[in-house]
């Protein structure tokens, strides 16, 4: 990696024996090109010393939430802000508890409910505790969330059982940060689209749908942590913006359609998540409609097709859409995926039991011109982390073919 690439990577230790290798991990995670700063827990300090982890981090060590003068040089929300990625090695069975029940009693358990960052766990604890159901039980969680558990490996313990708990090594480690990591957008400009529209009928009302936005700025986010400069044209939701380059607020489909135009002719990619309205009451009332009438009907015209507008440019930039169907989904996404000339499209099964709107949720199928790749139902989170990815595959295929 050069230097424009490096991540910036924060390294959490928690309290097991194998905190002394991590010592190591630090090295080999520098040599990947990752600036890495270390955060211990209270357990930790007393197997490891924060001065070792100085030392070959170069840079302090933080291990108490209430410092004030760590506070008044980098403070804990900045330190959560400047994390690419929160690494966890060793991460205890306590930890992993307090971590999948949400708890923030310290340093680390705070900054992993603060940041953004994707979560990356390397387990270490005796095999029993790792056979625990209580600890099975915590991995899935997190595993749901989005986190990516690497390891653990079967071997001897350092208490002397033999069996699956040992953290893996360092190196092991590192090396399986590192696909992860490439920023395989670094240079790509991505515009998005999410969230639904509202389309007013007079000045307090209007006819929108369920789409909550979730599934959209997850996918933002995922899609700036491989790099890329993400502009995301968003209806209105009660989501916090992501961390992002751009944030453009709209309301209606008409307005929405403007800001992706202005935007689109800078842009590599373009993702459409949003619930766009397909029609648009024919006229917006000045005033608020009174109830005189017993009977009102409402007109309503189409709303101009986003997508289909943006993959029908004289060039186009790598163009994905979204399909919710009820039925038949294969053959309706893959006549969309025609219909419209799109690079690929992300269909769901909606009006089940399966994910879809409002939910935390999703599974996709996921189709191109000659390919397909199912994505199992799971969070958003991790969802939109392994279709961002899909993305940057297919994205950079297609550059090298044309190159
Ligand atoms: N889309 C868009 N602009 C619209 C309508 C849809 O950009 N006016 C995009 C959505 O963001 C999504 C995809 O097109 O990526 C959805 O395609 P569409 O054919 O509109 O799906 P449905 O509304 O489900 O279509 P149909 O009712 O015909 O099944």
């Amino acid at each position: 990696m050069d230097q424009n690439q490096e991540s910036r990577l924060l390294l959490g230790i928690g309290g097991g024996i194998s905190a002394y290798k991590s010592v190591d991990l630090v090295r080999r995670l520098k040599e990947r090109g990752f600036d890495v700063r270390v955060v211990m827990t209270h357990a930790a300090t007393t197997l490891v010393t924060p001065l070792t982890f100085q030392a070959v981090s170069g840079h302090p060590v933080r291990t108490t939430l209430l410092d004030a003068t760590a506070e008044a040089g980098m403070s804990h929300i900045e330190l959560a802000r400047w994390a690419d990625w929160l690494l966890i090695a060793p991460a205890t069975a306590d930890l992993m508890a307090r971590l999948a029940a949400g708890i923030a009693d310290d340093l680390l358990t705070t900054l992993a409910l603060a940041t953004e960052a994707p979560l990356c766990l390397a387990p270490a604890m005796n095999q029993h505790m790792w056979r625990h159901p209580a600890t099975q039980e915590n991995l899935h969680i997190l595993r749901e969330r989005g986190a990516r558990i690497l390891g653990p490996a079967e071997g001897d313990q350092a208490c002397g059982d033999v069996g699956p708990g040992r953290m893996l090594e360092p190196i092991e480690i590192a090396e399986a940060m590192r696909p992860v990591t490439v920023h395989q957008l670094t240079g790509a400009r991505i515009l998005l689209t999410a969230g639904p529209t509202r389309e007013p009928l007079d000045p307090v009302r209007y006819l929108s749908n369920r789409s909550s936005g979730r599934m959209g700025y997850a996918l933002a986010s995922a899609l700036g942590s491989l790099g890329a400069e993400v502009v995301l044209v968003s209806g209105p939701t009660a989501l916090a913006q992501p961390r992002i380059a751009e944030l453009i607020q709209v309301e209606t489909a008409l307005d929405m359609r403007a800001a992706v135009m202005t935007q689109v002719s800078s842009c590599d990619i373009f993702v459409a998540t949003a619930a766009v309205a397909d029609y648009r009451p024919a006229e917006s009332a000045g005033r608020k409609i009174k109830k005189d009438a017993d009977e009102l009907v409402l007109r309503l015209v189409r709303n101009p097709d986003i997508l289909a507008e943006v993959a029908d440019l004289a060039s186009p930039p790598f163009t994905v859409g979204f399909a919710a169907e009820t039925d038949d989904l294969e053959r309706h996404a893959l006549a969309k995926l025609t219909a419209k000339g799109l690079d690929m499209i992300a269909a769901n099964q909606v009006g089940g039991a399966q994910g879809g709107f409002e939910r935390d949720d999703n599974a996709l199928t996921v189709f191109w011109k000659d390919g397909r790749r199912d994505l199992p139902l799971m969070s958003k989170t991790r969802l939109a982390q392994t279709l961002a990815e899909l993305i940057a595959e297919r994205y950079r295929g297609r550059h090298a073919a044309s190159t």
